[in-house]
């Protein structure tokens, strides 16, 4: 399952909207072959198996995902594992879609293939964070993206935050955006650094052969103040822009410049609610929505426990307590409204260090 988890891994950048899954077809001790996922529309990882592997009678299949057994963009998977005739099916976690999850799992166990469930499943789930997510809860995994200084700053009071952290920390962000469906910012950031917020890899970067997928971006302008002019409009990739506002004029300008202009309902002040927004996003295939914001948005995301993960890049440097926060929380009166993260992964790039933490855990 190990091997079937690293060729699943293949389709990191590539797989979206659907999962990243690998599969392995093993028989006395000798694997016959393997595959993976690449993208959305081309074979499943249990087909591509099969066609490394050629016949695979009473092998053992191990796959990261249980086989699908709807008819999607592909014919079922659990036809063609049945037809190969295996004698076991060894599979990381179920399907997480309610509706059908347990259905290809039932398929296989009525044709006589002995099943067994749950083998590297934490694993496995952790490879598909935003896809599980939308599956489960019909929202996508929201991680924040957050670069302060040691003394947990992220801008200077006047708005300036080029740059905290340094080169080798910025180009793992490039990683990180390769990743995502999407990119989530504000209008607020744009209009104060005038980002691209776009992805400058390369094939060589991602060791990817097919063309690069660029996450579409996705900015939160409550009332339409960015006129399109903006630097972010001129670069290459898909721009959604969620607002509550109706202005046509003001849309259209946007529309001109190739954004999607999304009107969806106000919270009770005013804004964007994102509750509405992130479902909305899910609804259109997002999985994993990687954020880059300011002290504003990334503290309302947490306070409405619709944050993930914070990925924080702290820099050994100290801006001193005129320059703004990271988390925009209201203030606090007692330890126990705290927010607790739990941290995964710590690492150092260049000077700096990146803390992996997840959020809504004890
Ligand atoms: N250190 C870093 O990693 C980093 C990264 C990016 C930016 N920055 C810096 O951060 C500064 C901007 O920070 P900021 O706090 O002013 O802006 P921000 O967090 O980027 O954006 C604030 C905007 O988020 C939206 N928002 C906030 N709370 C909301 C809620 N409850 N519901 C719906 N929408 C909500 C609002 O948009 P609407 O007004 O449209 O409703 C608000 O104007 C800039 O100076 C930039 O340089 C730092």
């Amino acid at each position: 399952m190990a091997e079937a988890l690293r060729q699943a891994r293949k389709g990191f950048y590539s797989a979206h909207p659907n999962p990243r899954v690998g599969c392995v077809i093993v028989r006395d001790d000798v694997m016959l072959g393997a595959g993976w996922h690449e993208f959305t529309g081309g074979p499943h990882a249990e087909v591509n198996a099969l066609a490394a592997a050629g016949d695979s009678a009473g092998a053992d299949f191990y796959v990261t995902l249980e086989p699908c057994s709807h008819h999607g963009r592909t014919p079922p998977c659990v036809d063609a594992v049945i037809a190969a005739r295996p004698a076991r099916v060894i599979v990381a976690m179920q399907d997480p879609n309610p509706e059908i999850s347990g259905r290809g799992l039932e398929r296989l166990r009525d044709s006589g293939i002995e099943v067994v469930v749950g083998v590297l499943e934490a694993e496995a789930r952790g490879l598909n964070p935003g896809f599980v997510k939308r599956m489960e809860q019909r929202l996508p995994f929201v991680s924040i993206k957050m670069a302060l200084s040691l003394d947990g700053r992220s801008a200077l009071a006047n708005g300036v935050s080029k740059w905290i952290t340094g080169e080798p920390a910025r180009r793992d962000v490039q990683f990180l955006r390769a990743r995502c469906s999407a990119i989530l910012s504000t209008a607020q950031t744009v209009l104060a650094d005038n980002p691209s917020l776009n992805l400058r890899l390369s094939n060589q970067d991602l060791e990817q052969a097919r063309k690069l997928r660029h996450p579409v971006r996705v900015l939160v302008d409550s009332k339409l103040r960015l006129s399109g002019n903006e630097k972010i409009f001129s670069t290459q990739g898909e721009i959604w822009v969620y607002t509550c506002s109706a202005d046509a004029a003001l849309k259209a300008s946007l529309s001109e410049r190739g954004a999607q202009v999304i009107e969806i309902d106000a919270d009770d002040t005013g804004r964007v609610s994102l509750p509405a927004m992130l479902q909305d996003m899910a609804r259109r295939g997002i999985n994993e929505v990687h954020t880059e914001c300011g002290a504003g948005l990334a503290g309302a995301l947490i306070e409405r426990q619709l944050a993930d993960q914070i990925l924080l890049y702290q820099a050994p440097c100290l801006l001193g307590d005129q320059a703004r926060g990271g988390f925009e929380l209201g203030e606090l009166t007692s330890m126990e409204q705290r927010t607790n993260c739990r941290i995964c992964d710590i690492r150092q790039l260049g000077k700096d260090l990146r803390l992996t933490m997840n959020l809504n855990q004890d």
